[in-house]
């Protein structure tokens, strides 16, 4: 779909597209539309369900007096201020709306003066209405051969008509990369474990030097060197060999070329089926993306150095698939981790946390970075907690919590800070070891997680998520598609934006 932006004007062919307020007020647009066709938008309007509120639509096919295939009308919600969050929104209702009506191409009479939003500066409207356009019109279908042509997207041309079109433009540009690293995230979350593999996922953490990332990939015999125990231990049972990838963005100014970089940690579990702690058959597919946490943090690497960030910034993801075979770690294990630390592995299925403790120590001790996020598809317990709405959020440091929850809240992706007292890290004392890698009882299977990997941050502020119930949605929403939701990647694009560029 392209997306263009052009003066306001009612176009010669297609769909015109114009917002109604709740309790059926007309923008000015609307109105300046059913004037031209006699009333009729009117007539459609006041008998019927719609009234204007968010996500309603109305279309009227074919009116007299304008050349235009239909007239689109779409609820704005109460009249006054919008947010960025709503245009977004907005944008995706009507990607939706026009796909389901078989349209091939749409203008949107965006309204800046009535919606409230000239407060936001020239052209930033016109342009989070089409980042909604662009991430709601995602689609992975290419293993679906047979799609009728009913089945497919309609619509190849998008034009937002706005008083600012240059601004416009200029504004969309940096935003259209970001969409372009949650396409890759969605693009890897989605691929099924026969094609997304760690070396293959590796090389597609390799094109990213295309845009200037520097990207270094380990292989088993490197990471046996560093002493990786608990990473390798989780893949000993796969004919797939691991590997670690290391991704480095150097945006920062001049003068500040030596920063300490921001460090992005993800788990890249690319199949799990629990190991010799095997899990149930039942859902086991849904398995291939408990690589979500290393998709963000790829597809993050890829809208940073898409859009020039500022700021250095390294990306870590260990890659391993958790099988159960004559070669598997079994329960009772005792691996060392590269910290020294060791482990006994009482559960094979809680495999994240040894691949992240390995990537984590690495990180810290390598880069010394300003702090560490995690990214992590970690428990199922989180989705016992907060279901698929919130991510959990970990923490030792209030500044970098209270950041990433701001964050979260600007784009949409919402996260809740859990406790990581001192008193749940006694769970996982081993008799055996120096940890265990689960809990003594099931209580609070999220935190002791958090627990294990705060063992092997040392003293760098750092922030883990828990996006188990969040990587993959059921349900179409307003500008995430069902399927891989790609959820942080425009948190932290945010995050890394409002408060380490410039
Ligand atoms: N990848 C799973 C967590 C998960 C579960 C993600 C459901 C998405 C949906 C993780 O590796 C795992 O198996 N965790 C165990 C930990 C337990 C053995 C302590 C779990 O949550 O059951
Ligand atoms: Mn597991
Ligand atoms: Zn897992």
């Amino acid at each position: 779909m392209k997306i263009s932006f052009s003066e306001p004007a009612v176009p010669s062919a297609g769909a015109v597209v114009a917002g109604v307020f709740e309790e059926r007020q007309f923008s000015p647009s609307a109105a300046d539309l059913d004037r031209r066709i006699g009333g009729a938008l009117q007539r459609a309007v006041s008998g019927g369900r719609f009234s204007g509120k968010k996500d309603e639509t109305l279309a009227v096919v074919a009116p007299a007096g304008l050349p235009v295939s239909r007239i689109l009308l779409v609820g704005l919600g109460k009249a006054g201020s919008v947010d960025e969050r709503q245009l977004e929104a907005l944008g995706g209702t009507i990607v939706s709306a026009l796909n389901a009506a078989g349209e091939n191409e749409a203008t949107v009479l965006l309204d800046e003066a009535a919606l409230g939003v000239e407060s936001l500066g020239g052209g930033k409207a016109a342009a989070r209405l089409a980042l909604g356009a662009r991430l709601r019109a995602y689609r992975f279908d290419k293993y679906r051969t047979k799609q009728k042509p009913e089945q497919k997207p309609t619509l190849e041309r998008l034009t937002i008509g706005t008083d600012s079109a240059p601004a416009a433009k200029r504004a969309f540009q940096p935003l259209d990369r970001v969409a372009e690293g949650v396409f890759l995230t969605r693009d890897l979350v989605s691929e099924p474990a026969n094609i997304v593999y760690p070396e293959t996922l590796a090389e597609q953490a390799r094109s990213l030097e295309e845009l200037g990332v520097e990207v270094e990939i380990f292989d088993e015999k490197k990471m046996r060197k560093l002493g990786m125990g608990a990473l390798l231990g989780v893949g000993q049972g796969s004919a797939r060999p691991p590997r670690l990838v290391v991704m480095q963005w150097q945006g920062a100014p001049k003068g500040e070329k030596d920063a300490a970089p921001l460090a992005f940690i993800g788990k890249g579990v690319t199949f799990d089926t629990g190991g010799i702690s095997i899990k149930p058959a039942a859902g086991m597919e849904e398995m291939k993306w408990d690589m979500a946490g290393a998709g963000v943090v790829i597809g993050l690497m890829r809208a940073l150095a898409g859009r020039k960030a500022k700021v250095n910034v390294v990306g870590i993801v260990g890659l391993v698939e958790n099988m159960p075979s004559g070669t598997a770690q079994r329960p009772g294990d005792i691996v060392t981790s590269m910290s020294g630390q060791t482990i006994e592995v009482i559960n094979t299925d809680a495999e994240g946390r040894l691949v992240l403790a390995d990537a984590l120590w690495y990180c810290q001790d390598r880069f010394k970075p300003r702090f560490m996020v995690d990214l992590a598809t970690l428990t199922g317990a989180i989705i016992v907690s907060l279901g698929n709405e919130y991510a959990g959020l970990f923490s030792n440091n209030d500044e970098l919590a209270e950041r990433l929850t701001a964050a979260g809240t600007a784009v949409g992706e919402k996260v809740w800070r859990l406790p990581v007292a001192d008193a749940y890290d006694r769970e996982i004392d081993s008799d055996a070891a120096d940890m265990k890698n689960v809990g003594n009882g099931r209580g609070a299977g999220s935190i002791t997680a958090a627990k294990f990997l705060q063992r092997f941050v040392n003293d760098v502020p750092w922030a883990h998520l828990d996006i188990a119930g969040t990587a993959w949605s059921k349900k179409d929403a307003a500008t995430v598609p069902k399927g891989a939701t790609a959820f942080g990647v425009r948190l932290l694009d945010r995050f890394v934006a409002d408060y380490y560029e410039g």
